[in-house]
């Protein structure tokens, strides 16, 4: 077990423990044979006044099967009340917006609420100060304040940090850095918690809920995530999202998009086809609907914008007003093997759906908006338990 301490710089919290990047390790510390990327579990922080491990729910990339499995689990005994605990008396959670929210915000304010604890909503830029994230640039644009001492302030008075910011659709290439949530992780002494960057973990884990109780278990049932006309360019966040929790949970996935130019990016793919890989399930992408739908048990429904248009939106919009037909209707549905549908909401009715699907038995979206409540609960206590 090493026994060495580390800049807080260097120090993330993983799956596997602390991971400590060692290109940015205080050299002193180092041992012979340790190399950058190196796992640690155990590592000693106390120098820096850190609890032992400060565990953040960013991505579900970072969580095991069983770890999400068991949020899953006790979402569901918030849900049926047989837990009535209240693990946040007297603690607290920042709530930073940096985009609207409907369901999120009701729901984390009225998780927190119900577990005993306060929320505390900012919308920096708006009622709360304007944030710098640049390292070292002289502060005299909009800002007000930097991250760096936003992030340790909101640590001293509150126990959870949650952040949603969405890209800012001009370059991918920057967007996918998603910069905002990981800054508020590296300098905060609380868990963070992501309420939407380029990734939707907490919807990943309503969805998941609601494809659970109705499914029963997930691995080897097909799960299709379909592309959908509309009108604006959106966050490919909840396709990211759905995409990792349906491999991750053995699923066998279609992804359906009109063309190549709408693929997620490379690291999602990847990250998709190595949950499946693990978990005995599989990815596949089609541009075919008829095939997409066909022997299909879920059916997930998001649009988004095509990456390689970040920017550029005028250009992308003839390849998307071509595809109005990925609509989700009821012959569609009438492919699959009794399908499932679902979306994360807010929706367009008869743009990305039509009333015939949302007003279906089989469609289960707001079963899924319901789950956001339980399951952020749960996440909440989970947080909250480990640093007690
Ligand atoms: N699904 C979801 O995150 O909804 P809001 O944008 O309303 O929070």
């Amino acid at each position: 077990m090493p026994s060495f301490d580390a800049r807080l710089d260097a120090v993330y919290s993983t799956e596997a423990g602390l991971f400590v990047d060692l290109n940015h390790c205080d050299q002193n510390y180092l041992k012979p044979g340790h190399r950058p990327g190196f796992f640690i579990s155990g590592l000693r922080t106390q120098k820096l006044g850190l609890p032992m491990t400060v565990r953040h729910f960013l991505s579900t990339e970072d969580w095991s099967r069983d770890e999400l499995q068991s949020v899953l689990n006790e979402a569901r005994a918030f849900r049926d009340r047989s837990n009535k605990a209240k693990p946040m008396d007297g603690k607290s959670i920042a709530l930073l917006f940096f985009n609207p929210s409907m369901r999120t915000r009701t729901s984390f304010e009225l998780g927190a609420f119900q577990l005993g604890g306060h929320a505390v909503i900012l919308q920096p830029g708006k009622d709360a100060w304007p944030i710098e994230f640049d390292l070292g640039g002289i502060m005299d644009g909009n800002a007000e304040e930097h991250v760096k001492e936003v992030a340790q302030v909101l640590s001293r008075y509150c126990d959870l940090i949650a952040v949603r910011a969405f890209p800012k659709f001009e370059n991918w290439n920057e967007d996918r850095k998603d910069t905002v949530i990981k800054a508020f992780a590296k300098y905060a002494t609380v868990p963070v918690i992501n309420m939407e960057t380029i990734v939707h973990p907490c919807q990943e884990l309503a969805m998941m809920m609601a494809l659970q109780d109705n499914l029963g278990t997930p691995d080897k049932k097909k799960f299709v995530l379909t592309w959908t006309w509309h009108p604006k360019p959106l966050n490919t966040a909840v396709a990211n999202s759905a995409l990792l929790i349906a491999t991750k949970f053995g699923m066998d996935v279609t992804l359906l998009c009109p063309n190549k130019e709408y693929l997620l990016d490379e690291r999602f793919m990847r990250a998709a086809q190595s949950n499946a890989d693990t978990q005995g399930g599989s990815l596949t992408v089609s541009h075919d609907i008829d095939e997409a739908y066909d022997g299909a048990q879920f059916v997930y429904a998001k649009s988004w914008g095509a990456l390689p248009y970040f920017g550029r939106w005028q250009d992308e919009l003839p390849m998307r007003e071509a595809n109005r037909h990925f609509i989700v209707d009821g012959p569609k549905m009438a492919l699959t093997d009794s399908a499932l549908f679902s979306h994360c909401l807010p929706l367009r009715r008869n743009v990305k759906a039509t009333d015939e699907v949302m007003d279906a038995d089989y469609c289960v979206a707001i079963d899924e908006a319901e789950n956001r409540l339980h399951v952020q609960k749960a996440l909440m206590a989970q947080l909250i338990s480990k640093q007690n």
